[in-house]
């Protein structure tokens, strides 16, 4: 439904009205076509500043719009779900997720109400920390969501165990954040070289060994690499496209990379 790789707007689109800072984000923005945008009221003025360039841009259209609600309480939530409406921009919110499952008992009522009266597409739950994987399975057993957006990298695995595949099983489609660990993977990897089979994957980069790594998984919609770097943008994307690993391959692409 979504291209595999989008775009997550965490500190790299918190830059205010700082034009200079701005211009290469409109860049990054102008490379997307059809791609996951993701963004919360958490991340300070990154909604504002993804609503003003796509605005700018004109391209809302060609993006699929992803917020959170991150508050407690059901005024409070719609509130601020206002709020994240006039800051990106949109009439319609194409996914609103409840943020690290905060009042998620509350928002899931809400959600469901918006949903059905056409004011945002799709509704899900987010969380990133191994800690929380228990309420997550929890929530997903317990209402039928959309989305799931949650970690899973080849430094932060453990959603694989049970999380993956039981989103699966309800039928819901996947979102991947943190897919370099907030940069982490990048560290380990510096100064080593890509495996001489990358390139059978397609693979020209570590950004895109990672990223494959991720979205070749069978639960998996689309992973969300953050960047304020229009190339860095073009790389992520290279990802979505072309051969993907197999189980096997994975196994081996995992070996490599713990072996460095
Ligand atoms: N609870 C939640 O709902 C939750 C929690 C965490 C994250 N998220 C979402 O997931 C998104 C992604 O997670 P994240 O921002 O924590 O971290 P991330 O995407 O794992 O890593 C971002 C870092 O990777 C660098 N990077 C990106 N592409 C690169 C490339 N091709 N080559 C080299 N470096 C590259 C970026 O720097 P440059 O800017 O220099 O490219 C940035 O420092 C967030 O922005 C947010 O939208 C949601």
């Amino acid at each position: 439904m979504v291209p595999r790789i989008g775009l997550g707007t965490w500190q790299a689109f918190d830059v205010g009205n700082d034009a200079a800072a701005r211009a290469p984000l409109r860049e990054v923005l102008k490379l997307l076509d059809g791609n996951m945008v993701d963004s919360s009221p958490m991340y300070r003025s990154a909604e504002s500043v993804a609503g003003d360039l796509i605005a700018g841009l004109g391209t809302r259209e060609r993006l699929f719009v992803a917020t959170k609600v991150w508050t407690t309480g059901r005024a409070e939530g719609l509130r601020q779900m206002e709020t994240s409406f006039q800051r990106l921009r949109v009439q319609t919110m194409d996914l609103m997720q409840i943020h690290n499952l905060v009042d998620v008992e509350t928002h899931t009522k809400t959600l469901r109400e918006m949903k059905q009266q056409g004011k945002i597409r799709f509704m899900g739950i987010t969380h990133y920390t191994s800690s929380a994987y228990a309420d997550v399975e929890r929530w997903l057993k317990a209402e039928q969501y959309d989305f799931l957006q949650i970690n899973y990298s080849l430094a932060e695995s453990a959603s694989a165990k049970r999380i993956l595949p039981l989103a699966k099983e309800r039928g819901v489609q996947v979102i991947i954040n943190r897919p370099f660990a907030e940069g982490r993977l990048f560290a380990k990897a510096k100064g080593k070289p890509l495996p001489s089979w990358a390139a059978e994957l397609g693979i020209a980069s570590w950004a895109q060994y990672f990223l494959k790594w991720i979205v070749s998984h069978p639960a998996v919609t689309c992973a969300i690499p953050a960047t304020s770097n229009p190339a860095h943008m073009k790389d992520n994307l290279a990802a979505g496209t072309g051969p993907m690993p197999d189980e096997a391959q994975r196994k081996t692409m995992t070996g490599y990379f713990d072996s460095l």
